[in-house]
Formats: C-alpha cells, structure tokens, sequence
C-alpha cells in the first residue's frame, strides 16, 4: 500500500477557513488535485467532507470519524454511493486491503490539518504534494510540512520537485516532498 498526501497552503500558511478552503476556486490548483487522485482512494476527516458537502467523483471518498454513526446518517441523507466511513487506521487499512482490487495500492490523505496529522503519526505517508499558494489568506486551520523536524532536530521532508506558475493569479507553485526517514 502507498499513502501520499495532498495539500493546498497559503503564504500565511492557513489550509481553511470556516470549513472551507480560504480562497475562491483556482483552477490550476483544482486540476492538478484531480489529475493526481482521479482513480485512487483519497481519505478525509469529517469536516473536510462537511465543508464539501459533496462527495468526489470518480474515486472512493474514505471519511475519518470518531462518531461514525452521526456520518452514516448523513453520507444517506445526501445520497452519497461512493463513500465509505471509518474510525480508525486499523479499519482504514482493511478497507483499503478489500479495495486494492478495483482501486489499485496507491491512496491520498487528501485533509484536513488533523487527518494529515494523524496520517504522520502512524508513519504512512511517503510523499506529500503541496501547492503554495503565494498570497495570505483570513483562515482558522494551519498546517505544513516544510519545517517539520524529529526529535533530533533532523529535518523529515525533502523538497525533491518544484514547478513554479508566477503567470497564475494568484501566483502558485507545485512541489513534491519525500520522506526523509
Ligand atoms: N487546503 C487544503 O489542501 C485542504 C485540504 C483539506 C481540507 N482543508 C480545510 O481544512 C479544514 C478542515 O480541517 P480540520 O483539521 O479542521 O478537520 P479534518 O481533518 O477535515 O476533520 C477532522 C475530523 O476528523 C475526525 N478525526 C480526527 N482524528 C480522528 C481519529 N484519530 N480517528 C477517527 N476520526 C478522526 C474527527 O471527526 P468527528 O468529529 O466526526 O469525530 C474530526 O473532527 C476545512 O476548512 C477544509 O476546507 C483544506
């Protein structure tokens, strides 16, 4: 099984904003999230999946809970088919396992702040996709990568690609991040 993550930040490094993402539609930024995870699981918290209120076409969308009663309820009431509730990295990974057949090995944590976090906890994921996005936006949710260090003080990830878009309003660049250990 292979986890990546995706994220979009601002330069004030806020990922949302009153359940939503902070800034209007960029649609650079919105291709770039469907060419990578078209096709594949992506995994989300509650409240990523609230703010949609939708759910993602064409892949299975995987949505963490704590209360997995209270989703169910409201993943009938919308009429979501393709969504599937869980409450644990245990069951996340058993799903994933009765999946891989249909769905292939590669899956995206695709949010919020407290599903990435949970996702670094448990060591899963192995690259981390980020548009920076090069204007502050007004935000309640933070969260990055780029100075995340161990214990040691050791940096974690390694910027490994960079394409920039300065063209683009606002301005973004796409980068890639590894895992250093
Ligand atoms: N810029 C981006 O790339 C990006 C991407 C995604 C989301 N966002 C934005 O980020 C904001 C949401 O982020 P967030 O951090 O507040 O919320 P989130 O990560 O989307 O969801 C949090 C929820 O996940 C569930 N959860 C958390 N830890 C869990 C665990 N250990 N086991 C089971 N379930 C667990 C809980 O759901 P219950 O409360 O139901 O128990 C919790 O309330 C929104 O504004 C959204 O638009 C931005």
């Amino acid at each position: 099984m292979k986890f990546n993550a995706i994220m979009a930040v601002a330069q004030n490094g806020v990922i949302g904003n009153q359940g939503k993402l902070p800034w209007p539609r960029i649609d650079a930024d919105m291709k770039k999230f469907r060419d990578l995870t078209m096709g594949h699981p992506v995994i989300m918290g509650s409240s990523t999946l609230f703010g949609m209120g939708r759910e993602l076409p064409g892949r299975p969308n995987i949505v963490m809970t704590r209360n997995p009663e209270k989703l169910e309820n409201y993943v009938q009431e919308k009429g979501f088919r393709n969504t599937f509730v869980v409450s644990s990295i245990d069951q996340l990974k058993h799903l994933l396992e009765e999946m891989k057949h249909k769905w292939g090995e590669e899956s995206w944590f695709i949010g919020g702040a407290e599903i990435y976090n949970l996702a670094l906890r448990h060591n899963l994921i192995d690259q981390f996709y980020v548009t920076r996005i090069y204007q502050d936006f007004e935000g309640d949710v933070s969260f990055d990568i780029v100075d995340m260090k161990d214990s040691d003080g050791e940096q974690i990830w390694e910027l490994v690609t960079s394409e920039n878009l300065p063209e683009n309003v606002p301005p973004l660049s796409f980068e890639i991040y590894n895992k250093l250990k």
